[in-house]
């Protein structure tokens, strides 16, 4: 077993590329059946509870949300003995009270995305498994989650229906109009198929968002670049403190008994 066995995962996405906070013991590069993940794991411990970090994007950030090899960053982070899993999203949000630098942890998903590769479960199969995936995040991490916004006093939505969208172009006026229609509170690109890999080794996954800019159509003006750095700037420490203080309650949790 590695001295991180049970640690917590945290996949850092878009404005999230290093943890500031974590006191590094080591770096691991791992392959896995599926590739290498986009970078390597960094070990180490977080309000004193053992962590592992991996930047979705790469260090320095140059994978694409739809290149992003979403199999190999899951299963190098479970076979380093992660059971939990943060995914850290940068968002647009569609909820009028989803407003830049507002934190969400959602509960549901709508998956939009398409041609990823988006199961463990293909190839030479002794038998075909359909995972259920009612409520795709985990509760327990979930109320964690939530609890710590609330106590940060940082704006901050606990409940989202997160549509995760194919990028890396943002969406039309017309498409998130849709989307509202479908149900969706907030957008992102990388959302899906990381939850659902996750479900599919039987781990705990939480998405943390952290909303950089209104979706498209939801303003008076076009969405730039340097509205969304703007966003991560204001939110990021936030979305750290919420990290650091609920690492204690997510290292807390015990293992999910695995699928059959
Ligand atoms: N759409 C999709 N993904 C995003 C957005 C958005 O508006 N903002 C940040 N990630």
């Amino acid at each position: 077993m590695s001295e991180t066995s049970g640690a917590v995962g945290i996949i850092g996405g878009t404005g999230l590329t290093t943890l500031s906070g974590l006191e590094i013991s080591g770096k691991r590069t791992l392959e896995t059946p599926w590739g290498a993940p986009s970078s390597e794991l960094t070990e180490g411990r977080l309000d004193g509870q053992p962590v592992i970090f991996l930047s979705r994007h790469g260090n320095p950030h140059r994978i694409p949300p739809h290149e992003v090899n979403y199999r190999a960053n899951i299963k190098a982070l479970y076979d380093a003995g992660v059971r939990t899993v943060i995914g850290v999203n940068a968002v647009g949000g569609i909820h009028p009270d989803m407003g830049p630098a507002c934190v969400v942890v959602p509960d549901q998903i709508i998956d939009y995305t398409w041609g990823r590769a988006a199961t463990f479960f293909e190839g030479e199969l002794e038998k075909v498994t359909h995972i259920d995936f009612t409520w795709p995040y985990d509760q327990e991490a979930r109320h964690i989650l939530v609890q710590a916004a609330a106590d940060q006093k940082v704006a901050f939505a606990g409940f989202g229906v997160y549509g995760a969208t194919q990028g890396p172009r943002l969406e039309t006026a017309a498409e998130i109009r849709r989307m509202e229609r479908d149900g969706c509170d907030l957008v992102g690109m990388t959302g899906m198929p990381e939850a659902a890999l996750a479900a599919e080794l039987g781990m705990r996954y939480v998405c943390l968002g952290l909303v950089v800019n209104r979706a498209a159509g939801k303003s008076d003006h076009i969405i730039t670049m340097e509205e969304i750095e703007l966003a991560i700037e204001q939110g990021m420490s936030g979305v750290r403190r919420i990290l650091e203080v609920s690492m204690a309650g997510l290292g807390a949790l015990t293992d999910l008994p695995q699928p059959s």
